[in-house]
């Protein structure tokens, strides 16, 4: 059995200034996931990524078929899964010590086994010195690293991020990448991360789903066959690499996918990574 099964997933929407009609941002949305896979999910804007998301959490709910995970149908959040949203949702009240502590309270992690977690965590996000700041005294990037460390340290079998390294700068977002792989490695959690870089996609992924709009569904899931363990910077010189990003590339551009055995020399690998800024 998959861990998370999506089946015709549709959501609905009221479209803007008509009391009537509606626009389906996701429509016939299938994706099977296994346990300890990373799928990451790349597509335009208004796609329904964010949308896709809401219903793995729980927050919303579909308006045609479901999501099951380990068989069940997802009726609402629960700790089994670790959420980064788009847009940091911190508990604005809480330090950034007692934002990592609220998964550990809900899950009644003793008091005693609590501060070594959290302390770990904050090390992990690079945040010693800013235990006891409250969100509004932390800079964006500052923010999303607490939801980051907040969704890791309950440890939930499944991880749904979104975008979760959009607004730390360039080096943090490397030391990021390189700390979620390590962590899913040694972990085998089940990881659905929404991310608009190629590189990024291609960097994390086992399988890459490539979405297109209108309705959001899957257009193409593209296998990752690279070697692991893995850090993106070992494997984002190498043609592999540099042939799955075109392919993708490829897919969001709408065009028509080359052959991936063309060894390398005929494809212009500078598009794909022009187009990492593009989408
Ligand atoms: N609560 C809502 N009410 C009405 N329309 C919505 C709502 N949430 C999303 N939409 C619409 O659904 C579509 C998909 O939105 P969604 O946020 O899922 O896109 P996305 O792929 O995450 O985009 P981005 O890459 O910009 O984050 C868009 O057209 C958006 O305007
Ligand atoms: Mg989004």
């Amino acid at each position: 059995m998959a861990k998370i099964e999506i089946s015709n997933l549709g959501r609905a929407f009221k479209k803007k200034g008509s009391a009537t009609e509606r626009f389906w941002a996701l429509q016939d949305f299938n994706l099977s996931i296994e346990q300890g896979e990373f799928v990451t999910v790349v597509g335009p804007s208004g796609c329904g990524k964010s949308t896709l998301l809401d219903l793995l959490v729980g927050l919303t709910k579909p308006d045609e078929g479901g999501i099951s995970i380990d068989g069940k149908r997802i009726q609402g959040p629960a700790l089994d899964r670790g959420i980064v949203l788009q847009g940091y949702a911190l508990f604005p009240w809480r330090t950034v010590r007692k934002n990592i502590e609220f998964g550990l309270e809900i899950k009644k992690v003793p008091k005693s086994e609590r501060k070594d977690i959290i302390d770990h965590f904050i090390k992990l996000v690079d945040l010693i010195g800013f235990e006891n700041h409250f969100p509004f005294e932390l800079s964006g990037g500052m923010q999303q690293r607490v939801a980051i460390a907040r969704a890791l340290a309950y440890d939930p079998e499944v991880l749904l991020m979104d975008e979760p390294f959009a607004a730390v700068d360039a080096q943090t977002r490397e030391t990021m990448q390189d700390e979620i792989l390590s962590i899913w490695e040694k972990t085998g959690k089940t990881v659905v991360f929404v991310t608009h870089s190629i590189e990024e996609a291609v960097g994390l992924a086992d399988r890459v789903a490539v979405m297109a709009k209108n309705p959001g569904r899957v257009k193409e899931v593209v296998n990752v066959n690279l070697p692991r363990p893995r850090r993106i910077a070992d494997v984002r010189n190498t043609t592999d690499f540099s042939l799955i990003s075109h392919r993708v590339w490829e897919l969001l551009q709408d065009k028509e996918p080359l052959p991936l055995n063309v060894g390398g020399s005929t494809v212009d690998v500078g598009e794909a990574i022009l187009a990492d800024a593009a989408i």
